[in-house]
């Protein structure tokens, strides 16, 4: 059962996707490995700069086959702009064991997607909740933020979130989760949230203390 303050975020929390989330390429669609692409992308590294990466990565490597047969170094050298690290080889031992074990089909239960070395509980997240439309958490930094702000104002133990996510979780949970990750990364962010316009301000455990803050700072700036 969600509490009543629970129920409005809930509420307040799409209507104000509807009208402020972001329109990303890899929400038009389902197919698993452009899911999966993009979630390994956004690991590391901003929105802005993942967009053009993940069409191009898609041009040149358009089905999970493809980038299977690819070779690993290519691979790196075609990810290279987004930072030299360990994702894309990780991401094409995905591939490799996908279609070895599961014929090319990226696995839709939470324990075989595990299993893949490279995937964590928040990619396996989002595989099931954006590709299969499982109504399952998911939990990423700006996420953690968002329910550590709103619902408790000060440190939480990582399993009380994912459990409060999940109870969280209206029908409509594909939309729910991407306004999750839209409103921390645009709104509730780490270094300036902006609360003045935050439609969770009565709501929220930190409203009260940030906008001290912030009065503090004005009053600052004004004796300066
Ligand atoms: N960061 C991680 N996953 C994301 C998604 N699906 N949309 C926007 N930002 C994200």
């Amino acid at each position: 059962m969600r509490t009543p303050s629970q129920k409005t975020f809930v509420r307040r929390l799409l209507r104000w996707y509807r009208r402020r989330g972001r329109s990303l390429p890899w929400r038009r669609t389902t197919d698993p490995y452009r899911i999966l692409v993009s979630e390994v992308m956004l690991q590391q590294t901003q929105v802005e700069r993942v967009i053009p990466k993940y069409r191009e990565f898609l041009r040149r490597y358009p089905s999970i086959a493809d980038l299977a047969r690819a070779h690993v170094r290519e691979v790196r050298e075609v990810w290279y702009p987004l930072g030299y690290n360990i994702r894309p080889v990780r991401l094409w031992e995905i591939a490799n064991a996908v279609v070895r074990r599961y014929d090319g089909q990226i696995p839709a239960q939470r324990d075989r997607l595990l299993a893949l070395k490279g995937i964590g509980p928040y990619t396996a997240g989002a595989v099931l909740a954006f590709a299969y439309g499982r109504r399952v958490p998911v939990l990423d930094t700006n996420v953690r933020r968002v329910l550590r702000r709103v619902f408790y104002g000060r440190r939480t133990p990582d399993g009380v979130l994912w459990r409060l996510a999940a109870r969280l979780l209206p029908r409509n949970a594909y939309d729910f989760n991407q306004a999750l990750m839209d409103f921390g990364a645009t709104l509730c962010t780490a270094r300036a949230p902006q609360c003045p316009v935050c439609p969770m301000r009565d709501v929220c455990k930190s409203y009260p203390r940030f906008a001290r803050l912030a009065t503090r700072r004005t009053a600052r700036r004004r004796r300066v």
